[in-house]
């Protein structure tokens, strides 16, 4: 299945280093903040975002107003694990941004009906408002938070299955591949479609492949993030490497 890509659709590419990624994804940031200080944010997890999270925490921004929701969280793991993206955000973004962490919601994966975890966590997004501008990394299988393929392009928040390629690409985060979860509960691609902007980090080389069908290959299951091609406002912020197999002129230096 392909879809006809939208002509008044709205897609930023630019190449820059590791550190300006960083730098110019926390201008984008700051920028809807100033204007918008009550902003509705999507904070995603992974290597990908670091350098964003590290430039924020380096700015005197005040992010007292804004609420912020996670793309996803392994199912399977105790609370407080330090593995569990609650804990990964609390590091990587709550304690080093000085947010109040009453702002920041995450599916809660501990619940014992975790399906309905999943419907109020969607209901959650849509009573803050939706989200204003929803980051985004990009796993080599084309994943978005944990949509993995087959994912329906229009699926909402939900438990999904770990594939074995994304078990194997998080292993280094525990102490054995047996340890990783194999479910977890992930914003859908549809409710990643319903944030008012999407930025997408990516680097590597790993990546170029899944960079390159996302952004020019069909609009498919088999490749969750082609979904992008379906938004009106998506900016893509990338290395040299992971840009590495796009065609000439697909993007703007
Ligand atoms: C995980 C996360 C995704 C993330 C992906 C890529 O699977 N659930 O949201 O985009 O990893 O991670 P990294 O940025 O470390 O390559």
């Amino acid at each position: 299945m392909s879809a006809p890509v939208d002509q008044q659709r709205k897609l930023h590419l630019s190449h820059h280093s590791a550190a300006e990624i960083g730098t110019v994804a926390a201008d984008l940031v700051a920028g809807l903040v100033e204007e918008r200080p009550r902003a509705v944010i999507g904070l995603a997890t992974g290597s990908s975002p670091l350098p964003l999270y590290q430039s924020l925490a380096r700015r005197q921004l005040d992010l007292a107003a804004v609420r912020w929701f996670a793309l996803d969280e392994y199912i399977g793991l105790s609370a407080g694990h330090p593995e569990s993206y609650a804990a990964v955000i609390e590091r990587e973004v709550i304690t080093p941004l000085g947010l109040n962490r009453a702002t920041v919601l995450l599916p809660d994966a501990c619940r014992p009906d975790v399906d309905q975890a999943a419907a109020d966590y969607e209901a959650a997004i849509a009573s803050a408002g939706g989200i204003d501008l929803q980051i985004l990394g990009l796993g080599h299988n084309g994943h978005l938070a944990f949509n993995e393929p087959g994912s329906a392009l229009n699926s909402r928040t939900r438990v999904e299955a770990l594939t074995e390629r994304t078990r194997q690409a998080n292993a280094r985060f525990f102490d054995c591949l047996d340890d990783v979860p194999t479910r977890c509960i992930t914003q859908g691609l549809g409710t990643i479609l319903d944030a008012k902007r999407l930025l997408l980090l990516v680097q590597g080389r790993d990546k170029a492949e899944a960079l390159r069908d996302a952004l020019t290959g069909p609009v498919h299951p088999d490749c969750p993030a082609s979904v992008l091609q379906l938004h009106p406002d998506v900016t893509v912020l990338t290395d040299v490497e992971a840009a590495s197999l796009l065609p000439a002129g697909a993007s703007a230096p």
